[in-house]
């Protein structure tokens, strides 16, 4: 994966140096999911918010850098979420931070889904609980450490964590089993749904939406900085949790918000969420697509529906080759050395709704050539 700067991004092509030149290819990485990180209104809100407020609010919302943007966006991502509240960080990595700091004052073991996202496991880390990784997905084992947790700590004292779709392969959490999982009603199941946000769902309300799991001992965190397009963080639920970070969360009090501006940009995003909810069902239809084009040409996938699909070829070299292959014919794909997929190294390509037909279409056709599959791409 080349390691360079782009020089260029727009929803769907990036440009940076192939062979010592500027290129510009068609983009299968990052996580504009939606491609609002281009959307017009997006940008033109945060124009807007920037002649209102100015770049950033040089202190603390505690202080004097609190904004209506900051608060209004809190409400309306409390509605969209179908939570009590929500409190903004100042990024997807801090929400998880501030909220096990927060929860550590009261509860004593973290149980995590041993592939969570880094931020999950150094959050709960830091926050001073004792640490214990389940199964990847496996409800069961975190059932039966919450048991044994519960009988140590008490039922309440026990927090799980996991990601709502899993960052480097797209498969998604067992949450209903996990919610059964919960000890205690004062037990808490942390859902970091950096990329189920704006992707399952109605309208890209997220993984719990998707799943129908609805429960107050639910928290969710996760990101502005991906299908929103935008930049910061949230963590939504119960009105008493999300007070205590507000009261408690150092990582939260001490530091400037998100700037307004990105701020009045997820606001617009939001909005454009609500109002176009054929964007989240038009990526899923498009990872559909993908997945049984490349199934075509004989790459193994799991069943996630999600727009991130990691799988593996043969060989490290095979994949290498393939990459390389499709980087001459303009198709950025990479091969990512990352925590927590099929392999040390593997594929993983990701989508945007503004992915067109065609350009799924150049995709599979780069592997079924540079895989020497027999198929031809089917409309
Ligand atoms: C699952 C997950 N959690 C948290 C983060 C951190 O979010 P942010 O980039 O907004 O800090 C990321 C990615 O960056 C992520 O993939």
């Amino acid at each position: 994966m080349p390691r360079v700067p782009n020089s260029e991004l727009t929803a769907t092509n990036a440009i940076f140096p192939v062979n010592g030149l500027p290129r510009r290819v068609l983009n299968f990485a990052g996580c504009n999911y939606l491609g609002l990180a281009h959307e017009p209104r997006v940008h033109a809100a945060a124009i807007r918010g920037m002649g209102r407020y100015g770049l950033t609010t040089t202190a603390s919302r505690e202080t004097t850098g609190n904004t209506d943007a900051h608060t209004g966006l809190e409400r309306e991502l409390a509605e969209f979420l179908g939570m009590d509240s929500a409190i903004l960080t100042t990024e997807g990595y801090t929400a998880n931070m501030a909220l096990c700091e927060a929860l550590g004052q009261s509860h004593k073991v973290a149980l995590i889904d041993e592939k969570s996202h880094r931020s999950v496991g150094h959050a709960a880390e830091a926050s001073g609980m004792r640490v214990m990784r389940y199964r990847h997905r496996d409800a069961a084992h975190a059932a039966e450490l919450a048991r044994t947790a519960a009988r140590e700590v008490g039922a309440d004292g026990v927090v799980i964590l996991t990601d709502g779709v899993f960052t480097a392969d797209g498969v998604i959490a067992p949450l209903r089993e996990l919610v059964k999982a919960l000890p205690g009603a004062g037990s808490v199941l942390v859902v970091d749904d950096c990329h189920g946000f704006c992707v399952l769902g109605q309208s890209g309300r997220g993984t719990c939406d998707h799943l129908g799991v609805r429960d107050p001992r639910i928290v969710i965190t996760t990101t502005l900085g991906k299908g929103l397009g935008c930049y910061g963080g949230v963590i939504a639920g119960a009105k008493e949790v999300i007070d205590r970070v507000q009261q408690g969360a150092r990582i939260y009090r001490g530091t400037t918000p998100c700037p307004p501006p990105l701020i009045e940009a997820a606001r617009e995003a939001v909005r454009v969420l609500i109002e176009r909810p054929q964007l989240s069902k038009k990526l899923l239809e498009q990872a559909a697509y993908l997945r049984k084009g490349l199934t075509r040409c004989g790459v193994k996938l799991n069943d996630a529906p999600t727009p991130i699909l990691a799988f593996v070829l043969d060989s490290e070299t095979q994949m290498d080759e393939v990459s390389a292959g499709l980087l001459q014919r303009g198709v950025f794909a990479p091969v990512i050395e990352y925590p927590g997929g099929p392999a040390q190294r593997y594929f993983r390509i990701t989508l945007t709704a503004e992915h067109t037909r065609e350009h799924l279409d150049q995709l599979i056709e780069g592997f079924a050539t540079l895989l020497d599959a027999k198929t031809l791409v089917a409309a």
